[in-house]
């Protein structure tokens, strides 16, 4: 063990050095399939040439001052993003990450409606700092200190317990947080209906919805939020991961009827030109080679295939962003796909597999997930029956 660094991370028994597009390499030179997206990180491909090219154009002119000083950048990038995501009017706030994106979003929620109840679900995750922590349904990771008694925890998908609540408690709800799919949950879908519920109830109480897109956004599952999918808008959509491509960046996109005034949210190092250079790359490239639709058609491509394989049970999931829970007699699956097939996936506990591949995975490297997936489970049967 590295009595150097604070151990709290289980590591894969890997040294990852190189990276590039739907690859990355170990320091022995071997060549592994990046199912995981670094944990959904990794939206248009590890090293993509013009994010690389974007980010070093942008060190080399103007790498950082705060945000004291107009920086032109910052607005370049909300004005690709309010055309991308089509959120019309929508006000940009940046920062680092996706629990300071639902930081920010639940304190404004609550600087906005002069409330303080917070309406979160079942198995959600949303990040370890504050109120973040606090909405996460996770007693684990929950220090004495972020105990708080104004979050009510309600469960997923359950559209009468959000009404009941929402009678019991009616004026006092500053905001409702949903994550469009919960990934950290095990992949499981907010229903079209029980979001439409959510901007309902929200809309009719004065209460703020706060969507967290902070890893099914981001054109994951073929809409830039996986929300967009219910038809509805939320009134605060946060974002990280996906947004720089492995450069920290977080934002929140907020609806123009939130008024924003000085002091009321800040930061150092949110929207720094770097991060706004990267995220601006992440977004002209999944223009540029259309990689929503291809999230779209490769995720439906794998989603089929996963489903026709008689050994998983409930496949689940929006374009790339696809979970399958295992059998008991696969339990080691994740391991031996990546030390056999030399395959990252991801999971979430008890067993559940968790695909966040890059948004240009190509036809013929989901083919080559499936042919090593097959194969390990022929390895694997044979493996438990002997
Ligand atoms: C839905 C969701 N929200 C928030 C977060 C927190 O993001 P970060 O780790 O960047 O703070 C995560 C991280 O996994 C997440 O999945």
């Amino acid at each position: 063990m590295n009595m150097k660094l604070f151990d709290v991370y289980p590591l894969q028994p890997v040294t990852i050095v190189r990276a590039h597009g739907a690859y990355v390499w170990g320091d022995d030179g071997t060549r592994y399939l990046d199912m995981y997206g670094g944990h959904a990180v990794i939206s248009i491909g590890h090293t993509h040439p013009h994010w690389v090219k974007r980010i070093e154009q942008q060190l080399e002119t103007l790498a950082f001052y705060s945000n004291s000083v107009h920086l032109p950048i910052q607005e370049e990038l909300a004005d690709l993003l309010l055309k991308v995501t089509e959120k019309k009017d929508y006000q940009l706030f940046l920062c680092n990450s996706g629990a300071e994106a639902n930081e920010n979003a639940l304190k404004l929620a609550s600087f906005h409606t002069g409330r303080k109840k917070i309406i979160a679900f079942r198995q959600s995750f949303h990040g370890r700092t504050s109120l973040a922590v606090a909405v996460t349904d996770n007693p684990t990771i929950l220090a004495p200190v972020n105990a708080i008694d104004h979050v009510i925890f309600l469960p997923f998908n359950d559209e009468q317990a959000l009404e009941d609540c929402f009678k019991q408690h009616a004026d006092s709800i500053a905001a409702v947080i949903v994550e469009g799919i919960q990934g950290v949950g095990g992949i499981r879908v907010a229903g079209d209906a029980f979001l439409q519920s959510i901007r309902h109830h929200c809309h009719l109480h004065g209460a703020v919805m706060i969507a967290d897109a902070v890893q099914c956004g981001y054109g994951r599952t073929g809409q830039f939020f996986s929300h967009d999918h219910a038809g509805i808008s939320a009134d605060i959509y946060t974002m990280a991961k996906g947004m720089g491509n492995g450069f920290p960046v977080g934002g929140l996109l907020i609806a123009p009827n939130i008024k924003p005034r000085h002091g009321m949210l800040g930061t150092t190092f949110g929207g720094n030109p770097l991060a706004c250079a990267a995220a601006l790359a992440v977004l002209e490239v999944m223009q540029q080679e259309n990689l929503m639709q291809n999230a779209a058609t490769i995720g439906a491509y794998l989603f089929n295939h996963l489903s026709a394989i008689p050994e998983w049970q409930a496949v689940r999931g929006r374009g790339l962003m696809i979970g399958f829970d295992l059998p008991p007699a696969f339990a080691n699956l994740k391991n031996t796909l990546l030390t056999n097939a030399h395959v990252f996936t991801g999971e979430a506990k008890p067993a559940t597999i968790r695909l966040l591949p890059p948004l240009s995975l190509t036809q013929e490297q989901a083919d080559s997930f499936l042919h090593k997936l097959q194969h390990a489970i022929e390895n694997n049967m044979h493996s438990f029956t002997q």
